[in-house]
């Protein structure tokens, strides 16, 4: 019996991905986490929820985690009768900030560990693989999985990550509005092709934009500067667009985080947050290490 039966807690952080150019490759994991708690039991899913998403999210075998754990378990040749899990969910969902990424990573780091040699059959290369599969898209999976900065992309049909290091004047301060966003809406707002000259745009940005984070913060205004999603996705989203409108004509360098509607901004040189009406604004700060097994839950 390959199964471990002790209980396995993981903590997975809230992931912001595009970080303006970078779309579908750039991601930066922030300190805001979903911790869940799983254990193999004899019979039947049940799933508990509270926080972010209770009383909303299913309780059954339909959950995500529960979906992504069958699927790990599924590469270990593996087939628990039944699961319980605890999930204490603190990453709000559907506004781009990587709540099914979390989850998706939350249900493969705990198949593989409550499995024997699992983290060695199913190391962070083939995990990372394995994630974007089921997500779709790389950008919110590699962070969560690695922490900090990380850049994304596919070679051969599977996901692929590096992870730099933040530099340590790279303050995120998310803001969150009320209204959720559907990413599959904000991906049918893109165009099929897009100007040479907004391609070359964003190359240029997003390389800039891998030095601005990691070693001169002072160029985060020039960095992330878009033209291959926001402005598509703008008629979509007003209050962000809005916002974001707002932020940037201040000097603040803001993004949208993900697929929206959150917006994303970098604190450097003192700049300190406002409250906005009808938004919750959290200053937090790059998570470093990605998922992490062990502890309690919170
Ligand atoms: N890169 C993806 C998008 C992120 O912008 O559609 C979704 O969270």
């Amino acid at each position: 019996m390959a199964l471990l039966l002790d209980p396995v807690v993981v903590r997975v952080p809230a992931t912001s991905a595009n970080l303006g150019p970078g779309f579908d490759a750039l991601g930066l994991a922030l300190t805001l986490y979903d911790e869940v708690e799983a254990r193999v039991t004899t019979d039947g899913v049940n799933v508990e929820v509270t926080g972010e998403g209770e009383g909303q999210l299913p309780g059954d075998a339909s959950h995500l985690v529960v979906r992504a754990m069958r699927r790990a378990f599924d590469r270990l040749g593996e087939h628990p009768a039944g699961l319980a899990l605890r999930c204490r969910n603190r990453i709000p969902q559907a506004r781009g900030l990587g709540s099914s990424s979390a989850a998706i990573v939350a249900g493969i780091v705990l198949a593989r560990a409550l499995v024997q040699d699992g983290a060695e059959r199913l190391d962070d290369v083939a995990a990372l693989a394995l994630a974007d599969e089921i997500e779709g898209h790389p950008d919110n999976v590699a962070p969560c999985l690695l922490g900090g900065f990380t850049i994304a992309w596919g070679e051969r049909g599977r996901a692929a990550a590096v992870r730099l290091e933040p530099a340590e004047d790279v303050h995120p301060v998310l803001f969150v509005p009320e209204v959720r966003g559907l990413t599959e809406e904000a991906r049918a707002a893109l165009p099929k092709t897009v100007p040479h000259a907004d391609a070359a745009f964003n190359a240029g940005r997003s390389a800039l934009l891998v030095h601005a984070l990691t070693s001169a913060p002072g160029l985060l205004f020039a960095a992330t500067e878009d033209r291959l999603h926001q402005g598509y996705r703008a008629e979509g989203m007003p209050l962000t667009a809005s916002l974001l409108a707002r932020l940037r004509d201040e000097g603040v360098a803001a993004v949208v985080s993900g697929a929206g509607p959150s917006v994303l901004a970098f604190g450097t040189g003192g700049w300190t947050p406002r409250a906005v009406p009808g938004w919750r604004v959290l200053p937090l700060d790059v998570d470093m290490r990605g998922a992490r097994l062990g502890g309690d839950l919170g």
